[in-house]
């Protein structure tokens, strides 16, 4: 399997590598919590320039990295520490899941699958969509309602840490429920335990200066 370090990928690869080490993320800075409370909102038109290693570095380990090293225990919040919730990153060369652990994004899914991502029509340009689906298998001890409600709540934490992000970053974000998770599901090669629970795309503001 082909490691590249972070410098040696370009972003224009057609084709990417079958895992990325992430830079180490930037966790200190950024914008006051209360202003990025205030500037929190959804936006649905996204430039076309892809989010520099540095700027996805950061924006996965805000939405669900380690910040505990000690325990493995994430920025945000899971029941019953089950940590069931995967994020898949879509993008022009690649669909890769994020291993938080080793903060690598790890290839699922070679071709640029955007489109499938969403049923509206700037997933296809959004420079990444996040798509975040539970591992029911990780549930242990669950019945099928606490798995539906646990994985959604779970969920609903690292989209409201990647919104108070992208606002604190500048950065322009909706979280997506309308889905086809079918066919995503199909898309992404997962198994019939994982469950696509919402979508939530990412990238620079329309018009914005690069
Ligand atoms: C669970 C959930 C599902 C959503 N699904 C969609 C969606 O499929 N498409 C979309 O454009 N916005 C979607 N949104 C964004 C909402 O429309 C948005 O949060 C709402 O209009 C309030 O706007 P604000 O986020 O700017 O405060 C969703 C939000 C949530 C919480």
């Amino acid at each position: 399997m082909g490691l590249l370090a972070v410098g040696m990928v370009g972003t224009a690869l057609a084709q990417g590598p079958d895992a990325i080490k992430l830079p180490l993320p930037e966790t200190e800075g950024g914008k006051p919590l209360m202003q990025a409370l205030k500037e929190r909102r959804s936006t649905r038109e996204f430039a076309d320039r892809p989010l520099p290693r540095q700027v996805l570095s950061n924006l996965l380990w805000a939405a669900n990295g380690v910040n505990r090293p000690e325990t493995g225990k994430r920025t945000a919040p899971s029941a019953r520490d089950w940590r069931e919730i995967d994020i898949y990153l879509v993008m022009a060369e690649g669909a890769y899941r994020y291993d938080a652990g080793t903060h690598t994004l790890k290839r699922v899914a070679g071709g640029d699958l955007r489109k499938h991502t969403g049923v509206q029509d700037f997933v296809a340009t959004a420079p990444i969509n996040l798509v975040y689906a539970a591992d029911h298998d990780r549930m242990s001890g669950a019945g099928a309602d606490q798995k539906a409600l646990y994985s959604a709540t779970d969920t609903g934490f690292i989209a409201q840490n990647v919104y108070l992000f992208c606002a604190s970053a500048g950065l322009a974000t909706v979280v997506r429920g309308s889905v086809d998770r079918e066919a995503l599901s199909a898309a992404l090669g997962l198994g019939r335990n994982r469950k696509i629970i919402l979508a939530q795309s990412v990238g620079y503001p329309a018009g914005s200066a690069p």
